[in-house]
Order: structure tokens, then C-alpha cells, then sequence
């Protein structure tokens, strides 16, 4: 069976994040993937989420709330921001996800955009440890997605493959735009 795009996303990341890590979601939107994170590294580890908009935070809260999860800091900010909330210059990472785009069921015009995302991945990439994953679930079907993924396809094919391996995943006979992953090693 081929993973659907959410579940290999999940897949890659359960396969080399270990517990007691620290880790990023860059985007939290409704928390699904930072609820996965909190269960990935464990009570001894540690999640940094960030979202720019307050209904995303407060939907992730209320998550966290519910299942009395406390290894998880949600930070409103922009992802771009990473190094301000590093808890130290030296800590690394075990990985990170972004799920870019809107927030389903919210304002469609508040979107992940090319400039700050790329500046999020640089400065990710510099956080994180040898051979570990940076996740991409890229959607380009809404306006501005088209010039965020052009700029992503851009920037990432010119990592040095001596220092990087970047796959992308996708069905390639869906309809209307179907996401697809990127996912980014540190070699
Ligand atoms: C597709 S949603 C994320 C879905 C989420 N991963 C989940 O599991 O529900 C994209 C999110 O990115 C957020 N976003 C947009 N620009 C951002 C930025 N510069 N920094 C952090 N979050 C941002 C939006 O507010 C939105 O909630």
C-alpha cells in the first residue's frame, strides 16, 4: 500500500525522531501534527510549535489541555523566528514538520509564504542533527500556494547534495492540486 501524503509524513518522522528529542512543528494550525510530535519524543522530550494566528493556537491548546499534554511550548510568532526561542544556541534538533498553507476551516488569505518559509527552513536546517528529517506537506492549490512551492522547488534543489538529500512524494494522477511531501536529510 502507498502512504497517503499526511500518513507518510508521519511515517518519516516516526522512523527517526527518538524520544526525549527536541522538535519543531512550524506550522500548528488545528495541532495535529504537534500532538504527534508530543508523542513521538515522549514526557522526556520536547516540542516548539509555532502559528502566527491566534485561533490556530488556541484550537492547539485545547488539544494539549484535553489530553493533559505538557511537553509542548506554543509559541504565537512566525516560524522565522526560530532562533529568539531555541532554548540554547548548542541544542539541536531531532526534526520538524510544516504544514504549509491556510489553516482548514479559517481565514484562506493567512498563508504560509515563500520569504518566511524559507527562512524558517534555513535556519531549521541549521538546528538540526546528522541525519534527520526536515517534513514538507507542501499544498499549492490555493492562491500564493503556486509561487510558495515554486520557490521551495527553487531553494531546496540547490542544497548541496554533499550535506543534503531531498525526496518529494506525491500521486502524480489526483486532481485539483493533490499536496505532496518534501522531506529534507541532513546528511
Ligand atoms: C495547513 S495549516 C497547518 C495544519 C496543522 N499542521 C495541523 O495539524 O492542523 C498552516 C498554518 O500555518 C500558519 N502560518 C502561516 N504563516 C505562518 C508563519 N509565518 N509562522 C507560523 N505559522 C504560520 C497558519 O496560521 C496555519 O495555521
Amino acid at each position: 500500500m502507498l502512504y497517503r501524503i499526511l500518513d507518510y509524513a508521519h511515517y518519516l518522522l516516526e522512523n527517526s525522531v527518538e524520544k526525549g528529542e527536541l522538535v519543531l512543528d512550524g506550522t500548528a494550525g488545528n495541532g495535529h501534527d504537534t500532538l504527534f510530535l508530543s508523542s513521538l519524543v515522549g514526557e522526556e522530550g520536547h516540542v516548539l510549535s509555532f502559528d502566527i494566528q491566534q485561533q490556530a493556537i488556541n484550537a492547539t491548546k485545547a488539544k494539549l489541555n484535553e489530553k493533559k499534554i505538557t511537553n509542548v511550548t506554543l509559541i504565537h510568532d512566525s516560524h522565522e523566528k526560530i532562533h529568539t526561542y531555541m532554548p540554547s544556541e548548542h541544542e539541536q534538533i531531532g526534526g520538524a514538520i510544516y504544514n504549509l498553507g491556510y489553516l482548514p476551516g479559517s481565514d484562506k488569505s493567512i498563508i504560509t509564504t515563500p520569504n518566511t518559509t524559507l527562512a524558517s527552513i534555513q535556519t531549521t536546517l541549521q538546528y538540526l542533527k546528522q541525519h534527520r528529517l526536515l517534513v514538507l506537506v507542501v499544498y499549492h492549490g490555493h492562491p500564493g500556494g503556486e509561487e510558495e512551492k515554486e520557490a521551495l522547488m527553487k531553494y531546496l534543489a540547490t542544497l548541496d547534495q554533499k550535506h543534503y538529500s531531498v525526496l518529494r512524494y506525491g500521486f502524480i494522477n489526483q486532481a485539483n492540486n493533490p499536496p505532496f511531501i518534501l522531506a529534507i536529510e541532513k546528511k
